[in-house]
């Protein structure tokens, strides 16, 4: 037995998580935890939410809301996402805890402490308007590369190119769009170099790492390690715990694998042991795995382990780092800003658990890049978990129900043919297969011998013809058992890929819910389905088939998003942009509701007709419009905007208005009535 810390990558709370997440990181560490418990080792599975640094302020900006709100709004979406998939943590944090700030405190003072830290000074961009300095990404300006108007301070969307924000022509401050001017500030670098050699040592020894992550650590270390800021001038953050660094805080990736530690002391503590996380974190023995995706390998495999050793402390460091490549959805690299994703929260309310799971452990990004085609996951969906695994479990119960009354007959084993016995032997090894390929990491492989034994399962009926045997007899008792114990080893061995269905098959076989957490995966060929028991008379299918309507309809949605992007209201800048402005889908609404909202002297709230549906807009435009007036008007909005939040309450579009030199404000209207909906061009 051994013992194991299993943590998955921190998701940014700043928005939902997409199925490249999951594939890359959560699904991959939820199997190998569910199959290391199953192992019967002592294993915990912690994470919890990334809830500082600039991510997270951006989209508070975008939603014109607060971080607080933002984190605490993502946070129960991410949850829920994960719990609809079936993954499962012990714990599940946030990096914007007392627990959290603390600790990360302590690690900080202790790198200062030891001598691993300089402090430097740098010129950087402060706008005098905003009392702030601007992080990159806060800064747009003309790219010197390519021109294109609207670059962000680290890179420019169009051409692609990385960015220092003094590149920028004519930089400007993204929230008041004021000129920013260069000020000198105070950061505090941690001396990595100082541990290049015992990283190296530590690197090496990992011989049984993907040859990628080591490969990849150790090339920056041949490149020399350099002095990493680890202080940001933002007002979001855990604060620097030192006097000079008045308004500073820790880059949030300098504290946010710390997060993998207090929301292991968190867990702690809500079991009641609180000193229970010491025996994992402080113990030589702990085997601490950290799943991730690839852009985290830096993060995990150099600075994370640097800053364990800078504690001088007892941490134990990462044991394996099995980190995964991107999954591209339809041959394209995903993008949250382009809306080209599938969202977690969304596909769950459409697909079974089992069936994502199933079809992303298929296709995984284990070692390069793979792809999400939904005609392939409706392919695998139809052939093999409704064809396959669904028919084998439908036939063999539904057979039972019928011929033998429900009860799962006793076997003459001495009579066993051999048949029998292979197709049991087969399934010993099989098991044992998938069990080997787990300890690699290898899910693909994994998978595939799962589902080796649904393709035997189905074959040994076709062989022995069941159906054609006379009840009573010998023959039919021996291989209808046997039916049932292959059904009943391949529900026990699906367990970590698609537990929702693994628990569906036990219960149909009458085992309560919670049998499956005694079973060890070892003795997985071992344990015999009970004899003589009556199995449920409802057989309910394990899958069912995904109708071609409803594969094409999402790759019809996928086809919107690809030709017209939604433009995000990220500056007016980018609306006037001419590319995006042939982009902008302007339509007739005729207004049919309108009240001030709460508390705003500018807002009002419009439900208003667009033909095919009603939208909800938030208009600042209350200091010029009575709700009464303008109930029943043919106004112009903007149809393709990206929701955002006002006050609590989403906008769904824009309306367009004019506006004179002494802020009067008229709204654009046609001249007379048209169908609500009807384009503007
Ligand atoms: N939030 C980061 C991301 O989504 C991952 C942080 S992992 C942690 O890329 F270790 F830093 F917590
Ligand atoms: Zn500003």
């Amino acid at each position: 037995m051994g013992r194991y810390l299993i943590t998955a990558a921190l998701p940014y709370a700043n928005g939902p998580i997409h199925i490249g997440h999951i594939a890359g990181a959560y699904l991959p560490a939820d199997i190998y935890y569910r199959y290391r418990k199953m192992k019967g080792d002592d294993v915990i599975f912690i994470c919890g939410t990334d809830e500082h640094g600039v991510p997270i302020t951006i989209r508070a900006m975008q939603e014109n809301t607060t971080p607080e709100k933002v984190i605490e709004k993502y946070h129960k979406i991410i949850k829920e996402s994960f719990d609809k998939l079936g993954i499962i943590f012990d714990n599940f944090s946030g990096t914007h805890r007392d627990i959290h700030f603390k600790l990360s405190q302590e690690f900080f003072l202790n790198v200062l402490k030891n001598g691993y830290t300089v402090v430097k000074e740098q010129e950087q961009f402060y706008c005098e308007n905003d009392k702030m300095f601007l992080p990159d990404r806060y800064i747009y300006g003309k790219c010197p590369k390519c021109g294109y108007e609207n670059a962000k301070g680290d890179q420019c969307e169009k051409c692609g190119t990385t960015l220092d924000p003094t590149d920028l022509i004519d930089p400007k401050c993204a929230i008041c769009n004021s000129t920013p001017v260069i000020k000198k500030t105070k950061h505090w670098y941690f001396v990595l170099s100082k541990f290049e050699k015992q990283l190296k040592e530590y690197l090496e020894s990992k011989k049984d790492w993907k040859p990628n992550v080591r490969d990849f650590a150790l090339s920056w270390i041949k490149e020399g390690l350099k002095d990493r800021p680890i202080s940001r001038d933002l007002n979001w953050g855990i604060p620097l715990p030192i006097e000079e660094a008045e308004g500073k805080v820790l880059y949030v990736w300098f504290e946010a694998p710390i997060g993998y530690i207090s929301s292991t002391i968190e867990w702690a503590q809500k079991i009641g042991q609180p000193d229970k996380w010491k025996e994992y974190w402080l113990n030589p023995e702990t085997k601490l795995i950290h799943f991730i995706g690839k852009d985290n390998i830096p993060f995990h495999a150099i600075i994370w382990p640097a800053t364990l050793m800078a504690q001088h402390g007892d941490w134990i460091l990462p044991y394996n780092i099995p980190a995964n490549e991107f999954m591209n959805l339809e041959g394209e690299k995903i993008s949250t800003s382009r809306n080209w994703a599938i969202w977690v929260d969304e596909i769950v309310e459409k697909f079974p658990p089992d069936a994502i799971r199933y079809y992303l452990c298929l296709v995984m990004p284990e070692t390069k890049d793979s792809n999400f085609y939904w005609k392939e996951f409706q392919e695998k969906v139809n052939e093999e978990l409704a064809n396959s695994f669904g028919n084998l479990v439908s036939r063999v119960l539904k057979f039972l129900n019928s011929k033998n009354n429900g009860v799962v007959p006793t076997p003459n084993e001495n009579s066993f043919e051999n048949i029998d016995l292979q197709v049991l032997k087969n399934i010993e090894e099989i098991v044992e297969s998938i069990g080997n390929s787990l300890e690699k990491f290898e899910f693909r492989e994994a998978i595939k011998y799962l589902r080796e034994i649904a393709f035997l399962g189905n074959k040994y009926i076709d062989d022995v013809k069941i159906w054609k045997l006379t009840p009573g007899t010998t023959e039919f008792n021996n291989k209808l058992y046997v039916s049932v114990q292959v059904i009943f080893s391949m529900a026990l061995a699906m367990y970590p890929f698609m537990p929702f269905s693994s628990v569906k098959i036990l219960k149909m076989l009458g085992y309560d819910e919670d049998f499956i957490k005694q079973v060890r995966w070892d003795d997985i060929p071992k344990i015999k389905v009970k004899i003589g028991s009556k199995i449920s008379p409802d057989i309910e299918p394990l899958f069912t088939k995904i109708p071609d309507e409803v594969i094409e309809k999402e790759i019809e949605n996928l086809k919107r998003i690809g030709q017209k992007e939604k433009i995000s209201i990220d500056s007016v800048e980018e609306a006037i942009d001419i590319d995006y402005f042939k982009k902008v889908d302007l339509r007739v609404a005729l207004v049919k509701e309108a009240e001030k909202l709460p508390k705003s002297k500018k807002l009002l709230k419009l439900i208003v007709d667009i033909g095919s549906t009603t939208k909800q807009i938030i208009a600042g435009i209350g200091e010029h419009y009575k709700p009464e007036d303008i109930v029943g008007k043919y106004i112009i909005i903007v149809n393709n905007l990206k929701p955002a939040t006002l006050m609590g309450e989403t906008s769904y579009g824009m309306l367009l208005a004019a506006k004179d030199e002494n802020g009067r404000l008229i709204l654009l209207t046609v001249d007379g009535e048209i169908t609500p909906g009807s384009k503007v061009s």
